[in-house]
């Protein structure tokens, strides 16, 4: 069987949600929340652009419930002009992040053949917009250090290391070491 890197977990925070990088859908691209029958499409984007985690089908159920109300506000898809459903986020939450309440960023993938092409940044957007409208006043997220592009996005987006320990600062410290 083949062994996947998983790297190690790491978290990245924002104590604010101001100021949101604001990039649109390129032209003819489209961003659209939830619908039933979209587990499928947030499945299929998952087993073909996550090479470190195990995605099965009860996945979507195991991580957001079945509740229509949140999904329908909180999980974005985008669509390619060809109307492919290309990838996903979740503007998430937990109400114990460390002791309280957050937004979370949670689930984020682009299929292989649109990886690279700027796709990913309308999705954060869209969702740091949406956990603010939502209520929320800052948010985290939890990653891995094998996920090198996803942790320049979010860097990108503002979200900074979360070090509780001398082990995370020496995990972040090589992690940063090596994207130089
Ligand atoms: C993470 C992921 C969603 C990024 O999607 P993408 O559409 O390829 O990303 P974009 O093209 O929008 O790039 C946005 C930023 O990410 C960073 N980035 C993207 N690819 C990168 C790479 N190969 N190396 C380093 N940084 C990279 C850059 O900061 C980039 O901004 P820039 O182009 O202005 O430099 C995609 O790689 C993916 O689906 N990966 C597999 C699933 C995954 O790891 N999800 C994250 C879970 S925490």
């Amino acid at each position: 069987m083949e062994m996947k890197d998983r790297g190690q977990r790491i978290r990245m925070r924002r104590d604010n949600l101001d100021g949101i990088p604001e990039y649109p859908p390129p032209e003819g691209w489209r961003l659209r929340w939830f619908r039933r029958g979209d587990e499928r499409h947030w499945l299929e984007i998952h087993e073909e652009a996550d090479k470190i985690s195990d995605i099965h089908a009860g996945l979507h159920r195991q991580e957001f419930g079945d509740g229509l109300d949140e999904l329908s506000r909180r999980q974005v898809f985008l669509v390619s002009p060809e109307g492919a459903v290309t990838g996903t986020v979740t503007a998430w939450w937990s109400d114990d992040f460390y002791g309280e309440r957050w937004g979370r960023i949670h689930w984020l993938a682009i299929r292989p053949e649109h990886q690279g092409k700027g796709l990913a940044k309308p999705l954060m957007t869209a969702v740091c917009q949406r956990l603010k409208e939502l209520g929320h006043d800052r948010a985290y997220l939890t990653t891995s250090t094998a996920r090198v592009a996803a942790v320049g996005l979010y860097r990108k987006f503002g979200f900074v290391p979360d070090i509780a320990d001398d082990r995370e600062r020496d995990v972040w410290r090589a992690l940063e070491g090596i994207a130089g």
